[in-house]
Protein backbone atom coordinates (compact mmCIF):
# COMPACT_ATOMS: atom_id res chain seq x y z
CA UNK A 1 0.00 0.00 0.00
CA UNK A 2 1.28 3.60 -0.44
CA UNK A 3 -0.39 6.14 1.83
CA UNK A 4 0.88 8.78 0.52
CA UNK A 5 -1.21 8.11 -2.66
CA UNK A 6 -4.21 6.63 -1.78
CA UNK A 7 -6.68 5.73 0.80
CA UNK A 8 -6.48 2.33 2.37
CA UNK A 9 -9.51 0.59 3.62
CA UNK A 10 -10.35 -2.31 5.04
CA UNK A 11 -13.92 -3.49 4.57
CA UNK A 12 -15.53 -6.54 5.91
CA UNK A 13 -18.18 -8.12 2.99
CA UNK A 14 -20.74 -9.56 5.70
CA UNK A 15 -22.46 -11.97 2.78
CA UNK A 16 -25.71 -13.40 4.18
CA UNK A 17 -25.05 -13.48 7.72
CA UNK A 18 -25.80 -11.95 11.25
CA UNK A 19 -29.53 -10.90 11.86
CA UNK A 20 -30.37 -6.93 12.55
CA UNK A 21 -29.45 -8.11 16.66
CA UNK A 22 -26.10 -10.02 15.72
CA UNK A 23 -24.99 -6.98 13.69
CA UNK A 24 -25.54 -4.68 16.39
CA UNK A 25 -23.04 -7.09 18.77
CA UNK A 26 -20.73 -7.54 16.15
CA UNK A 27 -20.65 -4.34 15.54
CA UNK A 28 -20.50 -3.07 19.24
CA UNK A 29 -17.62 -5.77 19.66
CA UNK A 30 -15.57 -4.36 16.55
CA UNK A 31 -16.12 -0.18 17.55
CA UNK A 32 -13.55 0.29 20.53
CA UNK A 33 -10.86 -2.50 18.93
CA UNK A 34 -10.62 -0.21 15.72
CA UNK A 35 -10.68 3.12 17.01
CA UNK A 36 -7.35 4.35 16.42
CA UNK A 37 -7.37 3.26 12.69
CA UNK A 38 -5.34 4.82 10.74
CA UNK A 39 -6.99 3.69 7.76
CA UNK A 40 -10.77 3.68 6.92
CA UNK A 41 -12.94 1.01 8.33
CA UNK A 42 -16.05 -0.25 6.44
CA UNK A 43 -18.53 -3.12 7.39
CA UNK A 44 -20.88 -3.89 4.13
CA UNK A 45 -23.59 -5.91 5.74
CA UNK A 46 -26.78 -7.44 4.54
CA UNK A 47 -30.22 -4.57 3.51
CA UNK A 48 -31.85 -5.67 6.46
CA UNK A 49 -28.85 -5.02 9.00
CA UNK A 50 -27.96 -1.44 7.88
CA UNK A 51 -30.50 0.61 9.58
CA UNK A 52 -29.53 -0.87 13.19
CA UNK A 53 -25.96 -0.95 11.58
CA UNK A 54 -25.70 2.62 10.97
CA UNK A 55 -27.31 3.88 14.01
CA UNK A 56 -24.51 1.14 15.83
CA UNK A 57 -21.69 2.80 14.35
CA UNK A 58 -22.60 6.46 15.10
CA UNK A 59 -19.83 8.64 16.81
CA UNK A 60 -17.34 5.99 15.50
CA UNK A 61 -14.78 5.53 12.90
CA UNK A 62 -16.75 2.83 11.17
CA UNK A 63 -18.74 3.40 7.94
CA UNK A 64 -21.35 1.31 6.75
CA UNK A 65 -21.90 -0.79 3.23
CA UNK A 66 -24.51 -2.42 1.03
CA UNK A 67 -23.72 -5.75 -0.34
CA UNK A 68 -25.27 -4.57 -3.59
CA UNK A 69 -28.11 -1.91 -5.13
CA UNK A 70 -29.71 -1.47 -8.16
CA UNK A 71 -29.51 0.79 -11.21
CA UNK A 72 -33.40 1.98 -11.43
CA UNK A 73 -34.48 5.50 -9.06
CA UNK A 74 -37.58 3.07 -8.75
CA UNK A 75 -40.05 1.04 -10.02
CA UNK A 76 -41.27 -2.81 -10.89
CA UNK A 77 -38.47 -4.38 -9.71
CA UNK A 78 -39.52 -6.50 -7.00
CA UNK A 79 -36.89 -8.02 -4.39
CA UNK A 80 -34.27 -4.73 -5.23
CA UNK A 81 -33.03 -2.28 -3.52
CA UNK A 82 -32.33 1.69 -5.00
CA UNK A 83 -29.69 3.74 -4.87
CA UNK A 84 -31.53 6.29 -3.25
CA UNK A 85 -32.73 3.82 -0.24
CA UNK A 86 -29.07 3.17 0.70
CA UNK A 87 -28.62 7.02 1.07
CA UNK A 88 -31.01 7.97 2.68
CA UNK A 89 -30.06 5.31 5.45
CA UNK A 90 -26.73 6.47 5.95
CA UNK A 91 -24.82 4.26 3.85
CA UNK A 92 -21.41 5.15 2.30
CA UNK A 93 -20.20 2.49 0.02
CA UNK A 94 -21.64 -0.07 -1.92
CA UNK A 95 -20.36 -3.78 -3.16
CA UNK A 96 -21.21 -4.22 -6.88
CA UNK A 97 -20.18 -7.13 -8.92
CA UNK A 98 -19.19 -9.39 -6.23
CA UNK A 99 -18.25 -12.93 -7.88
CA UNK A 100 -21.14 -14.46 -5.90
CA UNK A 101 -23.63 -12.20 -7.59
CA UNK A 102 -21.76 -13.09 -10.78
CA UNK A 103 -21.88 -16.94 -10.06
CA UNK A 104 -25.38 -17.34 -8.93
CA UNK A 105 -27.35 -14.66 -9.53
CA UNK A 106 -26.60 -13.66 -13.32
CA UNK A 107 -24.49 -10.72 -12.62
CA UNK A 108 -22.91 -9.64 -16.07
CA UNK A 109 -20.26 -6.46 -16.66
CA UNK A 110 -23.31 -4.88 -18.34
CA UNK A 111 -24.99 -4.80 -15.37
CA UNK A 112 -22.28 -4.13 -13.19
CA UNK A 113 -21.56 -1.14 -15.37
CA UNK A 114 -25.33 0.44 -14.47
CA UNK A 115 -24.72 -0.29 -10.38
CA UNK A 116 -21.87 1.40 -10.40
CA UNK A 117 -22.92 3.95 -12.28
CA UNK A 118 -26.10 4.48 -10.42
CA UNK A 119 -23.72 4.11 -7.00
CA UNK A 120 -21.52 6.97 -7.97
CA UNK A 121 -24.76 8.83 -8.93
CA UNK A 122 -25.92 8.63 -5.17
CA UNK A 123 -22.70 10.01 -3.76
CA UNK A 124 -21.80 6.77 -2.42
CA UNK A 125 -18.37 4.73 -2.84
CA UNK A 126 -18.79 1.59 -5.52
CA UNK A 127 -16.45 -1.51 -4.10
CA UNK A 128 -16.17 -2.98 -7.80
CA UNK A 129 -15.31 -6.81 -7.39
CA UNK A 130 -13.05 -8.29 -10.43
CA UNK A 131 -11.56 -11.42 -10.58
CA UNK A 132 -10.49 -14.76 -12.64
CA UNK A 133 -11.82 -18.29 -12.15
CA UNK A 134 -9.39 -21.09 -11.10
CA UNK A 135 -9.37 -22.80 -14.27
CA UNK A 136 -8.90 -19.23 -15.70
CA UNK A 137 -6.02 -18.51 -14.12
CA UNK A 138 -4.69 -22.45 -14.82
CA UNK A 139 -5.14 -21.69 -18.74
CA UNK A 140 -3.01 -18.02 -17.95
CA UNK A 141 -5.53 -15.57 -19.03
CA UNK A 142 -5.64 -14.08 -15.73
CA UNK A 143 -5.09 -10.64 -16.82
CA UNK A 144 -7.15 -10.87 -20.20
CA UNK A 145 -9.76 -11.86 -18.02
CA UNK A 146 -9.31 -8.93 -15.33
CA UNK A 147 -8.78 -6.07 -18.28
CA UNK A 148 -11.81 -7.40 -19.53
CA UNK A 149 -14.22 -6.81 -16.84
CA UNK A 150 -12.47 -3.53 -16.02
CA UNK A 151 -13.53 -2.02 -19.75
CA UNK A 152 -17.16 -3.10 -19.47
CA UNK A 153 -17.43 -2.70 -15.88
CA UNK A 154 -16.40 0.79 -16.33
CA UNK A 155 -17.00 1.87 -19.30
CA UNK A 156 -18.60 5.32 -19.69
CA UNK A 157 -17.50 6.33 -16.25
CA UNK A 158 -15.38 9.24 -16.28
CA UNK A 159 -12.05 9.93 -15.05
CA UNK A 160 -13.90 11.99 -12.20
CA UNK A 161 -15.67 9.55 -11.11
CA UNK A 162 -13.43 6.66 -11.36
CA UNK A 163 -11.57 8.30 -8.65
CA UNK A 164 -14.42 7.84 -6.31
CA UNK A 165 -14.21 4.26 -6.94
CA UNK A 166 -12.72 1.15 -5.26
CA UNK A 167 -11.40 -1.83 -7.03
CA UNK A 168 -11.73 -5.41 -4.95
CA UNK A 169 -9.09 -8.16 -6.96
CA UNK A 170 -10.61 -11.12 -5.81
CA UNK A 171 -9.54 -14.02 -7.49
CA UNK A 172 -12.87 -16.30 -7.53
CA UNK A 173 -10.48 -19.33 -6.08
CA UNK A 174 -9.70 -17.99 -2.95
CA UNK A 175 -12.89 -16.91 -1.81
CA UNK A 176 -13.63 -19.08 1.00
CA UNK A 177 -11.61 -21.59 -0.13
CA UNK A 178 -8.79 -21.03 2.91
CA UNK A 179 -6.49 -20.77 -0.36
CA UNK A 180 -4.88 -17.17 -0.43
CA UNK A 181 -2.84 -15.53 -3.31
CA UNK A 182 0.54 -15.34 -2.75
CA UNK A 183 1.51 -11.69 -2.27
CA UNK A 184 3.11 -12.12 -4.70
CA UNK A 185 0.21 -13.08 -7.01
CA UNK A 186 -2.12 -10.41 -5.42
CA UNK A 187 0.33 -7.23 -6.30
CA UNK A 188 0.92 -8.60 -9.91
CA UNK A 189 -2.84 -8.58 -10.65
CA UNK A 190 -3.39 -5.23 -8.24
CA UNK A 191 -0.17 -3.40 -10.73
CA UNK A 192 -1.93 -4.96 -13.74
CA UNK A 193 -4.70 -3.13 -12.84
CA UNK A 194 -3.26 0.17 -12.19
CA UNK A 195 -1.50 -0.03 -15.47
CA UNK A 196 -4.80 -0.84 -17.45
CA UNK A 197 -6.04 2.24 -15.45
CA UNK A 198 -3.52 4.59 -16.04
CA UNK A 199 -3.89 3.31 -19.99
CA UNK A 200 -7.45 3.81 -19.70
CA UNK A 201 -7.97 6.95 -18.20
CA UNK A 202 -4.14 8.52 -16.95
CA UNK A 203 -1.60 7.74 -14.33
CA UNK A 204 -2.87 10.27 -11.91
CA UNK A 205 -6.32 8.52 -11.62
CA UNK A 206 -4.46 4.91 -11.57
CA UNK A 207 -2.63 6.24 -8.79
CA UNK A 208 -5.84 7.74 -6.93
CA UNK A 209 -7.72 4.34 -6.77
CA UNK A 210 -7.52 2.31 -3.85
CA UNK A 211 -7.29 -1.01 -4.71
CA UNK A 212 -7.99 -4.11 -2.00
CA UNK A 213 -7.34 -7.79 -2.38
CA UNK A 214 -10.02 -10.29 -0.92
CA UNK A 215 -10.16 -13.92 -0.61
CA UNK A 216 -9.14 -15.61 2.32
CA UNK A 217 -7.73 -12.60 3.46
CA UNK A 218 -7.43 -12.80 7.48
CA UNK A 219 -5.21 -12.19 10.57
CA UNK A 220 -2.31 -13.87 9.71
CA UNK A 221 -1.83 -13.59 6.56
CA UNK A 222 -2.82 -10.12 5.92
CA UNK A 223 0.47 -7.81 7.20
CA UNK A 224 2.13 -9.57 4.34
CA UNK A 225 -0.45 -8.63 1.85
CA UNK A 226 -0.79 -5.41 2.42
CA UNK A 227 2.77 -4.69 2.62
CA UNK A 228 2.66 -4.88 -1.34
CA UNK A 229 2.92 -1.59 -3.03
CA UNK A 230 -0.53 -1.98 -4.88
CA UNK A 231 -2.39 -3.65 -2.08
CA UNK A 232 -4.09 -1.07 -0.74
CA UNK A 233 -6.87 -2.70 1.42
CA UNK A 234 -8.89 -5.40 1.77
CA UNK A 235 -12.39 -6.76 1.22
CA UNK A 236 -12.83 -9.77 3.83
CA UNK A 237 -15.51 -12.25 4.23
CA UNK A 238 -14.78 -14.79 6.69
CA UNK A 239 -12.35 -13.14 8.81
CA UNK A 240 -14.56 -9.97 8.63
CA UNK A 241 -17.65 -12.24 11.19
CA UNK A 242 -15.08 -11.99 13.95
CA UNK A 243 -14.16 -9.21 15.60
CA UNK A 244 -10.65 -9.88 17.02
CA UNK A 245 -9.50 -11.38 13.37
CA UNK A 246 -10.76 -8.37 11.55
CA UNK A 247 -9.40 -5.70 14.13
CA UNK A 248 -6.37 -7.35 13.83
CA UNK A 249 -6.05 -6.88 10.26
CA UNK A 250 -6.96 -3.31 10.73
CA UNK A 251 -4.21 -3.14 12.72
CA UNK A 252 -1.49 -4.55 10.37
CA UNK A 253 -2.77 -2.02 7.90
CA UNK A 254 -2.27 0.49 10.28
CA UNK A 255 1.45 -0.52 9.90
P1 LIG B 1 -13.38 -14.77 2.28
O1 LIG B 1 -12.54 -13.78 3.03
O2 LIG B 1 -14.35 -15.51 3.16
O3 LIG B 1 -12.55 -15.67 1.41
O4 LIG B 1 -14.29 -13.91 1.28
C1 LIG B 1 -13.70 -12.96 0.48
C2 LIG B 1 -14.76 -12.19 -0.18
O5 LIG B 1 -15.50 -12.70 -1.02
C3 LIG B 1 -14.94 -10.78 0.20
O6 LIG B 1 -15.80 -10.14 -0.66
Amino acid sequence: MNKALRKVIIAGNWKMNKTPSEAKALLSEIIPLVKDADCEVVACVPYVDLAVAVETVKGSNIKIGAENAHWAESGAFTGEISTGMLKEIGVDYVVIGHSERRQYFGETDATVNLRTKAVLAAGMTPIVCVGELKEEREAKITEEIVGKQLKLDFAGISADNMKNIVIAYEPVWAIGTGLTATPAQAEEVCAFIRETLAKMYSKDVADSVTIQYGGSMNDTNAAELLSKEDVDGGLIGGASLVSSKFSAIVSAANA
